[in-house]
């Protein structure tokens, strides 16, 4: 079947030949999942703000379109952005620009806790299955901040400065962590985050807000302080390396029969994820930012991953462990308690050959000898990720549509395969 070539990554397909041992260094992108928030909270400072490995992909671009649609004068230069926020010519994110990137509500916090006011279209629904905002909403009205719900719209008014407050959050939303996070910098007083999000991520944003000149301490813990500011100034900042395209790269070797070392990584990040990849009987060699997997030898099934919180096994690193046990010897038992939604890539393992059973959160997974090529569609990042797993183990030619999804969050996803000898082409 031949497909139209095109450089979009709505039409474009990655055709990947299976069965080639991956092996050499890669060095691993900035995450996209620290970049963005920072990048919301870059408009805080009136100043310029320099953010550096940040990974080139489009929820990146996205972000950076949102900003420049505020007023902000945006550059990339590599992987270096520079945001200039002195002037800000609006305060509303339209519904294109929202709908382009799930995760832009975060910059809900930052341009209410800047400009006073904010309008926002309501972010969509999402692959993973509804993904609320009410903690959000309720955190930055305890905080001042009014909030009215018209015609898709979010319209919020402060009056005077957000106030800090003390806020308990029911789920430790990664999102709604940050939202508070970055209002709460600018907020007249203390805010107190109970049962905050402890992830990595979380620790980086405040890493930045504190070289903002903001005042957080706690990051990484379940309980955040925050001691408003009544302005920061611009800084640079360093994104933390990407946790999870670190361990689907590891996943991919895993398959593979390979080994190859991640530079600029952080093992320290991976703590629940390691000891998975070492069950399944790779060797893992690591020392502060170097990860080396060797793999040698057909892999042991996973007893049980369950999804969790930080510090626990992260719901986005569940898809591409679940392609490596596509081709474990024995059962895999696989649980996720964040997101309804995460196994819609099942239906496409199983046209490699897998043989996954999923009831409601669980999910069983024979590991069968070997998979076969086949034609298969992305249904979201993290699952289309181990759809390009899968299909560097299986044997013969696959073709991977819908590759937009994935390249929202790798970084030229096939040619970093490539280098590590895999064959993957996009067309
Ligand atoms: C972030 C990550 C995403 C990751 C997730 C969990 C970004 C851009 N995305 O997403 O990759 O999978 O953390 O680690 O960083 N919830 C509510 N109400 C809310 C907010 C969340 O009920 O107001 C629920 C969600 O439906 C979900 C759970 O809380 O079931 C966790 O969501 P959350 O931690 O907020 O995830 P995100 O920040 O959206």
């Amino acid at each position: 079947m031949v497909n139209s070539i095109s450089e979009h990554s709505e039409t474009a397909k990655y055709i990947v030949e299976g069965e080639r041992r991956l092996s050499g260094e890669v060095k691993t992108q900035g995450a996209k999942n620290s970049a963005l928030p920072i990048l919301a909270a870059t408009i805080l400072t009136g100043d310029v703000c320099v953010i550096e490995n940040c990974p080139r992909l489009s929820d990146i671009e996205a972000a950076s379109d949102i900003l420049r649609y505020l007023g902000c004068k945006v550059e990339m230069d590599g992987n270096v952005m520079t945001v200039d926020s002195r002037e800000l010519t609006g305060c509303s994110i339209p519904d294109n620009l929202m709908r382009e990137m799930r995760s832009s509500i975060v910059f809900l916090g930052a341009i209410a806790a800047r400009c006073k006011q904010a309008s926002l279209s309501l972010p969509g629904g999402c692959e993973l299955g509804p993904r609320p905002i009410d903690l959000h909403l309720t955190a930055l009205r305890k905080m001042g901040v009014e909030i009215s719900e018209e015609y898709g719209f979010l319209n919020c008014k402060v009056k005077g400065r957000i106030h800090g407050s003390n806020i308990n959050l029911s789920i430790p939303s990664v999102g709604a962590t940050e939202n508070i996070m970055i209002a709460g910098a600018l907020a007249d007083g203390i805010t107190v985050i109970n049962n905050a999000a402890m992830e990595p991520e979380i620790v980086d944003l405040a890493n930045f807000l504190s070289s903002c000149g903001a005042d957080i301490r706690g990051a990484g813990e379940s309980r955040i302080i925050i001691e408003g500011r009544e302005r920061l100034h611009g800084a640079s900042h360093r994104v933390m390396p990407d946790r999870i395209v670190a361990a689907t790269y590891m996943a991919a070797a895993a398959v593979t029969q390979g080994d190859i070392t991640l530079i600029n990584a952080d093992p320290k990040s991976l703590g629940a994820v390691i000891p998975e990849f070492i069950e399944a009987g790779c060797k893992i060699e690591y020392n502060d930012d170097t990860i080396r997997i060797i793999a040698d030898g057909r892999l042991r099934a996973f007893k049980n991953v369950r999804t969790m919180p930080y510090p626990g096994f992260p719901t986005d690193a569940l898809a591409p462990l679940m392609a490596l046990a596509t081709v474990a010897k024995g059962n895999s038992m696989f649980v996720e308690t964040i997101f309804e939604n995460r196994y819609r890539h099942v239906g496409e393992l199983r046209r490699l050959g897998a043989n996954i059973k999923v009831e409601g959160k669980i999910a069983v997974v024979e590991g069968v000898e070997r998979l076969t090529g086949a034609a298969v569609r992305c249904t979201d990042l993290r699952g289309g990720a181990a759809l390009v797993v899968a299909a560097l183990a299986a044997k013969g030619k696959s073709e991977i549509y819908e590759i937009s999804h994935i390249e929202r969050g790798y970084e030229d996803f096939d040619k970093v395969l490539s280098s590590l000898g895999g064959r993957v082409i996009r067309g």
